[in-house]
């Protein structure tokens, strides 16, 4: 096996944990959650979830970085638009950011208050992360088709 393929691995298996985690938290849990205004269950899930959910969402950055750097994409082509694969790794590392914005913003200070009235804040934040998350599989869908248009 390659160091390509094992990365793509590694990199699928980071994508099942953080799409599938939050799809299960999205459709699954959170409409209970805002019916019940059950803060307690979605800190629940937090709890369970976090320690896997990080760790995975490291793996997709180290293994994607890596893999756009074998494909010939360094920080010195980042966020330029120029052909299929930089717009694809700059599309990737777009929605990263936000993801990591928004990650911050539920850690730091909608989780730490969370109370019956943040809820729908707290919904808002969770449905963003599992959108952008999705997105980043179908724009990851796009290199084996050469790139982004
Ligand atoms: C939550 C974050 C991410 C998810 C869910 C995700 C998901 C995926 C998926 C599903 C693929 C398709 C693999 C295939 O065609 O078999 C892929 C490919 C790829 N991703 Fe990501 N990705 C994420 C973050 C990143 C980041 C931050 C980068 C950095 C630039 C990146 C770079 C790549 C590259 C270069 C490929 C192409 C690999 C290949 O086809 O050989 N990904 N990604």
């Amino acid at each position: 096996m390659g160091l390509h393929h094992f990365l793509l691995i590694l990199h699928l298996l980071g994508a099942a944990v953080w799409v599938g985690g939050h799809l299960v938290l999205a459709i699954g849990i959170l409409p209970e959650v805002l019916r019940k205004h059950d803060v307690a269950g979605l800190l629940n899930f937090e709890r369970k979830y976090e320690p896997i959910g990080m760790p995975a969402l490291i793996v997709q950055v180290i293994t994607g970085v890596w893999m756009a750097l074998q494909f010939g994409i360094g920080p010195n082509r980042w966020f330029h638009f120029a052909d299929p694969l930089e717009r694809a790794v700059s599309a990737k590392l777009l929605l990263l950011l936000i993801t990591v914005g928004f990650a911050l913003s539920a850690r730091f200070f909608v989780i730490p208050k969370l109370r019956p009235q943040t809820l729908p804040l707290m919904a808002f934040h969770v449905i963003s992360v599992t959108t952008l998350g999705v997105l980043m599989l179908i724009v990851g869908s796009l290199f084996r088709l050469g790139g982004m248009g």
